[in-house]
């Protein structure tokens, strides 16, 4: 971590900016990295991005490889609005695949994604690959077959409530199970789980990553968004996730790390149907105080 002084002008952005405070300025109002506090650099870069001469540097970041101009801010409400209404769930695709140069866009898109501890934690996998996703399709059933007896029995019950807690206890309660119930990710007549789509994006992680969690629902949302903003539909599938974290064989077969665990999954394709309408939703409590 360092100041060039030759170039510095001591405007004090960096030292504004800094959202860990590691920066300061001396007796001789020289801006400075206080010693004590390196050790808690995000490596968020804003320092970096801030500085008109380009005067300080963070760890092995450079201007070059790591920062690019930002463009003009060219997106107003409207627009906005309008691109996030007309995002709708997509479950049915045309036979056509998903250009890699779109899927690479996506990825591109995801790295601007903020993060809450480690700006590397989440790993993604991709597949394009039919014969895959074809071969991934049985187990990923069985698992939600098996569920289903496991679930009839009081004390794995009491083991998942405990262990995965109340908020995964009551999706597979009252919303999964009325499915499961109704054979509904058997694969006998329809494919309710990948919905046949050409490509899968897996969102994944080391389970001890810091917020993980958090960190792969928001690159799953952007790459939702910027799959719209590219003419394709997705539908987040949380299914996909615990089925590949209970069977190794799934995790070879999307070359996910033993190791990592699954956090969630979006299905891509380019849309079958258009929607004439968003639906309107009014479901937030928002308190105004
Ligand atoms: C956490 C999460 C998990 C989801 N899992 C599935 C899934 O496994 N299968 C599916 O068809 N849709 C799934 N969805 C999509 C929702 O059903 C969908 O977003 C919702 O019906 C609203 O529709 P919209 O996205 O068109 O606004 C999931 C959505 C979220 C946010
Ligand atoms: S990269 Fe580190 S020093 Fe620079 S603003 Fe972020 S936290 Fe502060
Ligand atoms: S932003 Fe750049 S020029 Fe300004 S004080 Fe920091 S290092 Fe110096």
């Amino acid at each position: 971590m360092k100041i060039n002084y030759q170039i510095c002008q001591n405007c004090r952005l960096c030292v504004q900016v800094c959202p860990s405070k590691i920066l300061s300025v001396n007796e001789n109002k020289q801006t400075y990295f206080k010693e004590e506090r390196k050790h808690i650099c995000l490596e968020c870069g804003h320092c970096m991005a801030v500085c008109s001469t380009q005067a300080i540097t963070v760890n092995s970041m450079t201007y070059e490889k790591d920062f690019e101009q930002i463009p003009e801010n060219n997106i107003n409400y409207p627009e906005f609005i309008n691109f996030l209404k007309t995002r709708r769930s997509v479950r049915e695709f045309k036979n056509k695949p998903v250009e890699k140069e779109k899927l690479q866009q996506i990825i591109e898109a995801i790295s601007t994604a903020p993060f809450g501890a480690e700006n590397d934690g989440i790993s993604i996998s991709i597949i394009t690959e039919k014969s895959v996703i074809k071969k991934s399709l049985p187990l990923m059933s069985k698992f939600y077959r098996d569920l289903k007896k496991w679930f009839k029995n009081p004390m794995i019950r009491y083991i998942i409530k405990k262990k995965e807690g109340i908020e995964t206890f009551n999706t597979i309660k009252n919303h999964l199970m009325p499915m499961i119930n109704l054979n509904h990710y058997d694969l006998s007549s329809y494919n309710a789980i990948t919905r046949d789509a050409p490509a899968i994006i897996i969102f994944h992680s080391k389970p001890d990553a810091e917020e993980h969690t958090e960190d792969a629902h928001i690159c799953n949302t952007i790459a939702m968004l910027t799959a719209h903003s590219l003419g394709l539909g997705t539908t987040i599938i949380g299914l996909i996730g615990p089925a590949v974290n209970k069977f190794p064989e799934l995790k070879d077969l999307f070359k996910i790390p033993q190791e990592n665990k699954v956090i969630t999954s979006i299905i891509i394709g380019y849309p079958k149907y258009k929607y004439l309408y968003s639906v309107k939703r009014n479901r937030q409590k928002v308190t105004w105080i």
